[in-house]
């Protein structure tokens, strides 16, 4: 069966496996691919006072009549993977004894958790530290690699999955306490060009895309200190009107997640109005 076959009778299970899935995009991405007929496989990292949340998302998915697999857990940590890629597995088997074929069509990196820091001050504790530097390129770039390696090798991508990391303006602009996450958007978007090229030659038919999404009111814009001044610069710039939303994001990788795309790899997709070409 060749690629484009595979994708006009796609009589496989479509699951999404969203990493960062109980906020913002994620979120609203996981939700979308649930009301499009997937299963959500979702990783987020919440505390007390935001379980409350990630049962109304979960609740959501539910109410599409899909099913969501939710584990609370550092996305970044290797034992954690392993033990949440071993329950996917799992549920994989119980599907496929029930006469179903499981695979991991999509694939969303869409975590925030990063060190806000400058790397110049005066005070040693006031600058960014080793530590933080490390921790926000482990989690915000380098998981990706972690994640795809060992779901290609447990067999949950097949031809015709997709993987999007997401990226922003930041990948090749500066905001003064943005240094670090600056610094893991270019490597992000630099592991999707690799991870592309590598599954390309391997004959996967598996696509790797970064998604450069626009300035989005969620959570993670407003810890960062500069929030109010983005947010003024991207409604003022942006020529579409209006700053991009979380659902804008999801809507568009539901559609680019539709058959017909299988050759589009290795690139930079903006999703914001237009707001990248006015800078
Ligand atoms: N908001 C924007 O303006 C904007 C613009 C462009 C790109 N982005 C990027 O989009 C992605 C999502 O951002 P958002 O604004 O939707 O953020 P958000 O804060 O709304 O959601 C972040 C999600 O990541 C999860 N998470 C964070 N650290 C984790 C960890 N270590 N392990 C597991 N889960 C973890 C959270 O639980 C949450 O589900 C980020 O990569 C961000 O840089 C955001």
């Amino acid at each position: 069966m060749t690629h484009d076959d595979r994708a006009v009778h796609d009589a496989r299970e479509r699951w999404a496996l969203v990493l960062g899935a109980s906020s913002g995009m994620g979120e609203a991405t996981s939700v979308a691919l649930a009301r499009a007929g997937y299963r959500i496989a979702g990783i987020h990292l919440d505390f007390r006072a935001g379980l409350t949340h990630v049962e109304d998302v979960r609740k959501r998915i539910a109410d599409a009549g899909s099913e969501a697999l939710f584990t609370n857990m550092n996305a970044a940590d290797d034992e954690k993977r392993a033990a949440a890629l071993a329950a996917f597995r799992a549920r994989f088997d119980e599907r496929r004894a029930e006469g179903a074929h499981p695979y991991v069509r999509v694939v969303m990196h869409s975590l925030a958790f990063g060190t806000l820091l400058p790397f110049l001050a005066e005070d040693p504790k006031v600058a960014i530290s080793r530590k933080q530097m490390e921790m926000t390129l482990d989690v915000m770039a380098n998981s990706l690699v972690y994640w795809v390696q060992d779901l290609l090798r447990g067999g949950f991508l097949e031809v015709g999955s997709k993987v999007y990391a997401m990226t922003s303006e930041g990948s090749t602009r500066m905001v003064p306490t943005y240094g670090a996450v600056s610094a893991a958007k270019a490597a992000l978007e630099s592991h999707c060009r690799q991870l592309a090229m590598e599954l390309a030659r391997k004959g996967t038919g598996v696509t790797v895309n970064a998604i450069r999404a626009g300035v989005t009111v969620t959570p993670a814009l407003m810890k960062i200190p500069e929030h109010d001044a983005i947010i003024e610069a991207s409604t003022r710039r942006n020529p579409s009107g209006r700053m991009t939303t979380p659902q804008d994001v999801a809507d568009a990788i539901v559609a680019l997640s539709e058959r017909g795309l299988d050759f589009m790899t290795g690139n930079v997709i903006g999703i914001d109005g237009g707001e990248y070409i006015t800078g």
